[in-house]
């Protein structure tokens, strides 16, 4: 394979996106870059400083003055904010709403491009998104976009929550997760939607093994 290559990932939450995308990144030696991660570090910065997520001036201050470090590494992503790394405290179910929100201003999304695309092109990469094949790198060689359906992806959540040792009501799970896809699809800038070039995996009754494979097949084929 070429040097600095990039693979694409994009697909609502619960696609399975991020554990697969790790592992190919693994499996291939490049660099697994997590933009969501991103998005979550603007969210909880803006909830720690008492900031509603909902008032874009407001988190237009937080995004110029936050320092926000993004730290690939073999097994997976580290994220520090101001110093302190922030990792876990990203992926819980409010965070994940905060940065949905902040994620639909010009402002937010224009900064976290402009990073994004200066690490793919230093590194070869496969990262993942909402708008990575359609927005930020438009040129990847790879495209992927995978999906699965509403009961699938509620129960995969429902089961890392309880992993966590939380006791989810799936109903509300599914409920969170509705709106976010609705609010990722509809917003104005760099909507999620799948890329007219992607290759699209429906991982539906697919264990994270099967979606890898799946990946690592359609990037063979793409790149010689
Ligand atoms: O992938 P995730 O669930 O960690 O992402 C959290 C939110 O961040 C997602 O609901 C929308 C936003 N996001 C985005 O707007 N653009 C990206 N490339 C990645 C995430």
């Amino acid at each position: 394979m070429n040097q600095n290559f990039a693979v694409a990932v994009d697909g609502p939450a619960g696609s399975g996106k991020s554990t697969a995308a790790k592992e190919v990144a693994r499996r291939l030696g490049i660099l697994y870059i997590d933009t969501g991660a991103m998005y979550r570090t603007l969210g909880y910065a803006c909830i720690q400083q008492g900031v509603n997520p909902a008032c874009e001036a407001e988190v237009a201050s937080v995004l110029e003055k936050m320092d926000m470090q993004i730290c690939p590494q073999a097994g997976g992503q580290r994220m520090l904010l101001d110093g302190e790394d922030i990792t876990a405290a990203i992926r819980t179910e409010e965070i994940g709403k905060a940065a949905s929100v902040v994620g639909a201003y010009r402002k937010v999304r224009e900064k976290m491009v402009e990073i994004q695309q200066a690490l793919a092109k230093e590194n070869s990469v496969i990262m993942d998104g909402r708008d990575i094949g359609t927005k930020v790198l438009p040129e990847a060689q790879v495209k992927i976009y995978l999906d699965a359906s509403m009961e699938e992806r509620t129960k995969r959540r429902v089961g890392e929550l309880q992993k966590q040792g939380k006791h989810p009501d799936e109903a509300l799970v599914r409920k969170e997760m509705e709106e976010r896809d609705y609010q990722d699809t509809h917003r104005k800038y760099s909507p999620l939607r799948k890329a007219e070039d992607a290759v699209m995996i429906d991982t539906t009754g697919m264990d994270i093994a099967a979606v890898t494979e799946a990946m690592l097949s359609v990037i063979a084929k793409q790149i010689k």
